[in-house]
């Protein structure tokens, strides 16, 4: 299987951005532009706006996602979200460790691994984010990190359940920060990836996972970094908040 077979996938995540009106309105901007998408459009929101972005959604080629989700079905975890109850509201996707949680909210490998086990069995999608720090790059050891949160974030994840696993390999110094890796530099780790994959799974398995790039992509390099042969897709962050930038990434992912 080679990348033609591979579902391209644009995801945005909004992070902590649109109130619940303010996302009913970008997403109706949004739906016109990208319904001849092909490629599957996700738009990862907030909690508090998944109920409106599922309704806006509605008859629409966009699925909804959620930022994360608790590993725990129900219990005393006081603010946690569980994966029963985004499954009941309508979300599909759930983005899981992704670095801004990982620097700031303490999560581990541990933590994102246990996540994304419940969100498999709760037959929710999760969209696993790894990636290197700047220095960790500087270092000379980006290998080493993703490698190693590839392991332990997919660990006891079984060959069937990877089928419905996005990876979105999305360097630190490059979210948020307008430095993008460039084409080569992402296609190095994404090709890395799905090697890493190949040894943990087989080689069929690992050439059917769909991996995004995320890290300033925007409507103007976009179609660069999604010509390479292992990148499928973008996790997009501040470009997925301006309707006609984000379609533009849609346009150049519809193969
Ligand atoms: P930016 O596109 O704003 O750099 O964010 C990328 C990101 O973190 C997506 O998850």
């Amino acid at each position: 299987m080679n990348k033609a077979l591979r579902k391209a996938v644009i995801a945005g995540n909004w992070k902590m951005n649109k109130t619940p009106s303010e996302a009913t309105q970008l997403l109706n901007e949004i739906a016109p532009l990208v319904k001849d998408a092909d490629c599957e459009v996700i738009a990862c929101v907030p909690y508090v706006d998944i109920a409106a972005a599922v309704e806006a959604t509605k008859g629409t080629n966009i699925k909804v996602g959620a930022e994360n989700a608790h590993w725990e079905e129900k219990g005393a975890f006081t603010g946690e979200i569980s994966t029963g109850m985004l499954k009941e509201i309508g979300v599909e996707y759930v983005v899981l460790g992704h670095s801004e949680r990982r620097q700031y909210f303490g999560e581990t490998d541990e933590t994102v691994n246990k996540r994304t086990k419940a969100v498999l069995k709760a037959g929710l999608k999760p969209i696993v984010c790894v990636g290197e720090l700047k220095w960790e790059r500087e270092c000379g050891i980006t290998e080493e990190v993703v490698a190693r949160q590839i392991k332990l974030d997919l660990y006891d994840v079984t060959a069937e359940e990877l089928k419905n696993v996005i990876i979105a390999y999305e360097p630190v110094w490059a979210i948020g920060t307008g430095l993008t890796a460039t084409d080569d530099q992402a296609e190095e780790v994404c090709a890395f990836i799905r090697a890493t994959l190949a040894k943990l799974y087989s080689k069929e398995a690992a050439d059917g996972v769909t991996i995004q790039y995320g890290g300033s992509m925007n409507d103007g390099n976009a179609a660069g970094l999604l010509s390479k042969e292992n990148i499928d897709g973008g996790l997009i962050g501040g470009a997925s908040l301006v309707a006609e930038k984000f379609a533009a990434i849609v346009a150049a992912a519809s193969k």
